[in-house]
């Protein structure tokens, strides 16, 4: 097997050691099925350490899975749903919000995938118009799909904003971990203190193996999810691996230390990377994810050698994403193949 010198996505690398100790350690004997193991129990009760007592969890195999079936649970086929034009679930899900969950999205244009009160109020102009879709929930994600982050004040407005008008706030948090690792908070101020009203969590690309969760903040909504989940194909039978994967990853910091080295990557490789002439790292980098210029022909060279993607072909960005398992030394050895590369054109 010949492993990629990737610095395409978080997804390239594997599953943390402590987290695959976890799903071997749970492999005692016979427990009971489809989520009412011991294991599945107690991991609930330790999101709620982080969450809050009333937030009810899920637990799904993809972030796919987890942004449709949430959102599904709080929709009816008449509803709308305003995403930021970026958002994964309008270009990364194969339509499956709108083939599986019936979910008509309203994509609002963006620089960064970020979205603000006064970006998402010209498309509400049809509430209570009986022949147009009626929007029930904005989702933002946070960061979002460009690297960029919300402040907790920026979610706050858009949760008030949403709440005033009887619209529901999801949030994308399939990198919830780099999130909080960057802005220093816990998830419990990222959402439950701001009345986020459900987060999809992401634990696959901070070192689990496969595993995201539903979390639901408000307990007025959701309740049918359960239902949802199952009719989904994502009521896992021997739920005890998906479960464990998550209670190892909120132990002892482990999702916070991922985090914070995957995001300090991306410093390391931002600082280094754009010290070198032709290279130009393009806007902040908030957590994880960095977008570069690099000469095409450049980015021809080093893409011999390394996994990365090419952002946009016009202007010749391209994306670089470091994650819990990207070392010092790869990322210096990158930098000297982008300084070579660079140097050759
Ligand atoms: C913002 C965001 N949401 C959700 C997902 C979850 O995707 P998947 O279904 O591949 O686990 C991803 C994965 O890239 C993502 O970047």
């Amino acid at each position: 097997m010949t492993e990629l010198k990737s610095f395409a996505s978080d997804n390239n690398s594997g599953a943390h050691p402590a987290i695959m100790e976890a799903v071997v350690q749970s492999n005692v004997g016979h427990l009971k099925s489809y989520g009412e193991d011991e294991m599945s129990i107690h991991t609930d009760e330790v999101f709620k350490e982080f969450f809050g007592s009333q937030a009810r969890i899920h637990y799904v195999t993809t972030g796919t899975a987890a942004n449709v079936l949430g959102i599904r649970a709080v929709t009816h086929t008449y509803n709308s749903v305003i995403c930021a034009a970026q958002a994964h679930i309008n270009n990364d899900e194969c339509g499956a919000p709108e083939a599986f969950g019936g979910i008509k999205l309203v994509p609002v244009p963006s620089e960064d995938g970020k979205l603000t009160p006064g970006m998402i109020a010209p498309y509400l102009g049809h509430i209570g118009f009986v022949h147009a879709s009626q929007p029930k929930v904005i989702s933002i994600t946070q960061p979002t799909e460009l690297g960029k982050l919300y402040t907790l004040k920026e979610i706050e407005d858009i949760v008030d904003f949403a709440h005033d008008r009887d619209l529901l706030v999801h949030l994308d948090g399939a990198r919830i971990a780099n999130a909080c690792a960057a802005l220093d908070c816990t998830f419990f101020d990222m959402t439950t203190a701001l009345n986020v009203d459900f987060v999809s969590f992401g634990g696959t690309k901070n070192g689990c193996l496969m595993s995201e969760a539903v979390v639901f903040l408000n307990p007025e909504i959701g309740v049918g999810f359960p239902y949802l989940r199952k009719q989904a194909m994502q009521l896992v039978s021997k739920m005890r691996f998906v479960s464990a994967q998550l209670e190892a990853y909120l132990k002892d910091d482990l999702w916070l230390d991922n985090a914070r080295h995957a995001n300090a990557m991306a410093q390391r490789l931002a600082e280094k990377a754009g010290a070198i002439e032709g290279v130009e790292i393009k806007g902040t980098v908030d957590c994880n994810a960095l977008f570069a210029y690099l000469p095409p022909e450049a980015t021809e060279i080093l893409l011999e050698k390394y996994y990365f993607y090419v952002w946009d072909e016009h202007d010749h960005t391209v994306r670089w994403m470091t994650s819990w398992a990207t070392t010092e030394e790869m990322v210096d050895e990158f930098v000297a193949g982008i300084k070579k590369a660079v140097e050759a054109v």
